[in-house]
């Protein structure tokens, strides 16, 4: 017997995931916001620290609705993308180079949240979890804010590096 039978074992095992995803970043972010040069991407990551917090509160509340153990399942995606996005930054140079390879580490962390958070919230409609597509519905909105302002700031600091260039 496959360990996923049905569309609520898939919903229940994708948000345990979430779970731990959101855990993650929240070691994750306060690392990238030390290492951040240009202001507005600190106050941006330190901004999304708070947000993730309290997804964390809505993820756990998502649980309790539909009356599910909070568990968190390893999730291989969000460990190489950290992975990844670290030693990315590591290899960059401080300043604007590393600003710029931190957000788009951040960027791919975001994208991989909003398709992930978009697929519950969708899967939470199907199954009647009406309050709990609610909650994630607001996450994915959180979620896609972030990635509005990465790429906003993302153009600011490029402007600034290509000044300098020029
Ligand atoms: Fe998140
Ligand atoms: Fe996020």
């Amino acid at each position: 017997m496959t360990e996923l039978a049905n569309l609520e074992d898939l919903f229940k095992h994708m948000l345990q995931d979430m779970y731990y995803a959101e855990n993650k970043i929240i070691k994750a972010l306060p690392e990238m916001a030390k290492k951040a040069t240009d202001p507005d991407l600190q106050a941006a990551l330190e901004q999304h620290l708070e947000e993730t917090k309290d997804q964390i509160f809505k993820l756990e509340h998502v649980f309790e609705i539909c009356g599910y153990e909070k568990k968190r399942e390893k999730c291989e995606a969000i460990e190489g993308l950290i992975e990844e996005g670290k030693s990315l930054i590591e290899e960059s140079e401080e300043g604007a180079v590393r600003d710029l390879a931190m957000i788009a580490a951040a960027q791919k962390v975001e994208h991989y949240e909003i398709a992930s958070y978009g697929t519950l919230c969708n899967i939470a409609q199907k199954l009647g979890h009406k309050d709990a597509a609610k909650l994630l519905h607001e996450i994915l909105e959180q979620e896609k804010v972030t990635d509005q302002k990465l790429t906003k700031v993302c153009d600011g600091i490029e402007d600034q590096a290509l000044e300098k260039a020029a």
